[in-house]
């Protein structure tokens, strides 16, 4: 039948669900995984997002409740986006010790403390009445170097309010290294920052854009950030984010751009993040209620698969539902 040779049988190997397991060669664990959360302020109750079934906007109540069961599924984060009452040109709430994502820092710190890694997204879009990331010129450019004093701002608020890291998502050049020193400057020499190093301009932000109310009211992204095409700037942004002193680097989206993850993993020696965004969610969950894919097994095969291509640490907003699976 086959000449005198044996037939190699790689299928040996795959017979049976224990053999498998054996050699699988990727696992997901519930500390890898970091949930995403809103909080809103002025409102009474939760608030669902249309085009995200299953996330709320929380209430700080609601808030600390869900963090509580999300780091008793074992979750290894929380990282929060703040959504204020109030919008101006300069996003006022984001570095306001009484605004809302400070107070929601602190609710909790005191709420799971070091029992997890509270992660807080460092950016202007959630809190400007323009919706784009930075402070804007007469001309309604987005002015890097005045943004950067902003974010610095921010970083000292998120810091004096109890975050573990701070995760800078604006793409302004040199945001890390201002947000290092004006950190080191305020006694936070020792608090971690999570750059958002590849984040590429990405038709996946939709649904995040109903969630955090932070539609660009004109205009795009795209002079900040990367364009889709792109790989080796991915690298060249990556590396000077690790220069300019970050401790851990992301890459987002995550399904569309795992050639990135991978090269980046193959490049780097700090921890690399991958951001499965708001799009890939709603994709599968709207796919799901028709009934056109089995959403439990397309849920882990997108998170295995994120995990293969090289991403140690997965934002997900199915983190806490996946933590309690995989437990
Ligand atoms: C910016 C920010 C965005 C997301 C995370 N941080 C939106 C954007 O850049 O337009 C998107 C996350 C998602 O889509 O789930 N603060």
């Amino acid at each position: 039948m086959n000449a005198g040779f044996p037939v190699v049988r790689p299928r040996r190997l795959r017979r049976t669900a224990a053999l498998r397991n054996l050699v699988a060669e990727t696992a997901l664990r519930p500390a890898d995984l970091v949930l995403p959360m809103f909080v809103k302020e002025g409102i009474a109750e939760p608030q669902p997002i249309g085009s995200m079934p299953g996330v709320v906007q929380h209430t700080r109540d609601s808030l600390r409740k869900a963090a509580a069961e999300a780091v008793d599924a074992g979750v290894g984060g929380l990282i929060l986006f703040g959504i204020p009452a109030a919008k101006d040109g300069r996003g006022s709430a984001a570095d306001d010790p009484a605004g809302i994502v400070q107070l929601a820092i602190a609710d909790l710190a005191a709420e799971v403390g070091d029992a997890t890694v509270l992660m807080a997204d460092l950016c202007l879009d959630e809190y400007t009445d323009h919706g784009h990331c930075g402070l804007l010129t007469a001309d309604g450019e987005v002015d890097n170097d005045a943004t950067l004093e902003r974010y610095a701002a921010i970083a000292v608020a998120q810091a004096s309010a109890g975050v573990h890291v701070v995760a800078p998502s604006g793409m302004m050049d040199g945001q890390v290294g201002a947000i290092r020193s004006a950190l080191d400057g305020a006694g936070f020499a020792d608090l971690a920052i999570c750059a958002y190093s590849a984040k590429y301009a990405s038709g996946f932000y939709g649904p995040f854009r109903d969630a955090a109310e932070c539609a660009p009211q004109f205009g795009d992204r795209a002079s900040y950030q990367q364009d889709p095409p792109g790989s080796d700037e991915a690298l060249r942004e990556v590396l000077l984010d690790i220069d300019e002193g970050a401790d851990m680097v992301m890459v987002k989206p995550a399904l569309a751009y795992l050639d990135i993850i991978g090269r980046v993993a193959a490049t780097v020696h700090v921890p690399v993040a991958a951001y499965q965004v708001s799009g890939e969610y709603a994709m599968v969950e709207a796919a799901a209620a028709n009934g056109w894919l089995d959403r439990d097994r397309i849920i882990m095969e997108t998170l295995t698969g994120i995990r293969r291509a090289g991403a140690g640490i997965i934002l997900t907003y199915w983190a806490a539902e996946v933590a309690r699976r995989l437990r």
